[in-house]
């Protein structure tokens, strides 16, 4: 049975108090509509609509990111989340398939429980993802149960007062035959509390034609809706909440797990060691083995088995780190692919590089790339050694084996084997340093009378 997503996400979102559309502000580092995405990924989707309004192409761009089979529907006015899901079905006209209705701003389904629903539909015309609100006066849709069969949505505003006692709420998230569900939009009317147009209103359309409904129940923690900035932070502990219990479960060790931030996509393999106070941006993977020191900052890039890390390092994208690498405190490398056991352990900069297998680059070693208009590659072999303090000027390479002074400024290319010197040569002045110092005290003297 062929899927398709329909994910609403055309609210204004006005309580963020932001120009960013709300499903854009990001979770781990990804678009709040990402995570309603990746939920979905375990339903292997064949088409994927994302319905939008407010900051539509923005929000189209970033859903073509993560999938580019995503495709849009606009919803001119929102006039409901019932009206939303309509403006998907002249996309899914001729679709055959089941459609799961998901929220862009609901980003914690869990895999699991979209599962859960596509059993249930096994047996059920129309499933409504449900769960049990811990807070009695939450403003949610009750759904009107009779055993197992789902009678009804009410939402809140229209509820009568047995009806708000009901704890079992609705979460949004509801899956049926897409076009049995477009059919059933088609009889929503708006002549409720809000004059909205109320997806919820398909389930009594229903029952009334004599098709079943029923409701799965999930975590509340799962339906968490975000809103506002304060529900934006609340969500963004939700999930390093999670990630850290997943890393640990995993087998990774994390020294001080509450000061360790993940990335919605790092991996970390078993036996890797996360020291306290490291930060994953997107796209980072560390290997088996590996450890990550203190204060460590890294996005997209890849430590391999290990590899040592930090303290106080900084890896940016296309930091390609082959075993046992050593990056030490202080050193930035940015698209960079660094060879197995070589080493940059203290102060350097190497951007734009290739580093070859069991090199050293001596402390405060530089690649200077960028000549203000273009960035230039700086290519080293292997077991070169790189003195402390060599500027290295791209376009250039070392040779394997070659050897820089400290100090030097590298400008032309070093041929395997040879030692490049490239400063000053030193001269030595007997006696003139305390001269010198001679003088300047007597000029202060005259100055100051003293
Ligand atoms: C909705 C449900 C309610 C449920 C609650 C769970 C309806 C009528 N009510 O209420 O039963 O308990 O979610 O959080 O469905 N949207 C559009 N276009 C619109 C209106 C909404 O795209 O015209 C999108 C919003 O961006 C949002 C989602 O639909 O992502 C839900 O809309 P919202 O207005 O927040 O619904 P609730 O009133 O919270
Ligand atoms: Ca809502």
């Amino acid at each position: 049975m062929d899927t398709a997503l329909i994910i609403l996400a055309a609210g204004q979102g006005s309580r963020m108090k932001s120009d960013l559309p709300k499903v854009l502000h990001e979770i781990a580092d990804a678009p709040m509509l990402v995570h309603a995405m990746k939920a979905a990924d375990s339903l292997q989707p064949e088409r994927i609509v994302v319905v939008t309004g407010h900051g539509g192409e923005a929000v189209g761009r970033a859903a073509r990111d993560w999938d580019e089979r995503a495709e849009i529907a606009v919803q001119e006015e929102q006039l409901g989340t019932g009206h939303a899901v309509a403006q998907a079905a002249p996309l899914l006209k001729s679709f055959n398939g089941d459609a799961f209705v998901l929220f862009g701003d609901t980003p914690f389904i869990r895999p699991e429980t979209l599962d859960a629903l596509k059993q249930a539909r096994q047996q059920n015309d129309v499933v409504i993802l449900g769960f049990h609100a811990a807070d009695r006066d939450a403003r949610y849709g009750r759904l009107v149960m009779d055993g197992e069969t789902l009678q009804r949505i009410v939402e809140y505003k229209d509820a009568s007062p047995e009806e708000r006692a009901i704890s079992f709420c609705n979460s949004g998230v509801l899956c049926a035959d897409a076009a049995l569900l477009f059919d059933l939009i088609t009889e929503v009317k708006n002549d409720n509390a809000s004059a909205e147009y109320y997806l919820t209103d398909i389930v009594g359309i229903a029952r009334a034609r004599g098709l079943t409904a029923t409701a799965v129940a999930c975590d509340e923690a799962e339906t968490m809706g975000i809103n506002s900035r304060i529900d934006l932070a609340r969500a963004e502990a939700a999930f390093q909440a999670g990630a850290r219990v997943k890393a640990l479960e995993d087998g990774v060790t994390l020294v001080a797990p509450e000061t360790v931030y993940f990335a919605h996509d790092t991996v970390l393999g078993r036996d890797s060691i996360i020291e306290p106070n490291v930060v994953f941006g997107p796209g980072v993977t560390v290997e088996t083995g590996a450890r990550v020191r203190a204060f460590s900052h890294l996005e997209g890039a890849h430590v391999s088995r290990g590899g040592t890390i930090g303290p106080f390092a900084r890896l940016r994208p296309g930091a390609e780190l082959a075993e046992d690498v050593h990056i030490g405190n202080f050193v930035e490398v940015k698209n960079a692919i660094i060879d197995r056991g070589a080493k940059v352990n203290h102060l350097s900069y190497i951007g734009d590089a290739d580093i070859g297998e069991a090199t050293n680059i001596g402390a405060g070693t530089i690649t200077c790339n960028y000549d203000g208009v273009m960035k230039h590659r700086t290519r080293i072999g292997a077991r070169v050694f790189v003195g402390s303090d060599t500027m290295l000027v791209a376009p250039v390479s070392l040779g394997d084996d070659a050897m820089t002074a400290s100090g030097s400024v590298i400008t032309s290319d070093v041929e395997p084997g040879a030692l490049a010197l490239a400063r000053a040569r030193q001269v030595n002045k007997p006696g003139m340093a305390r001269k010198l110092m001679d003088r300047l005290r007597a000029i202060k003297a005259k100055q100051t009378g003293r």
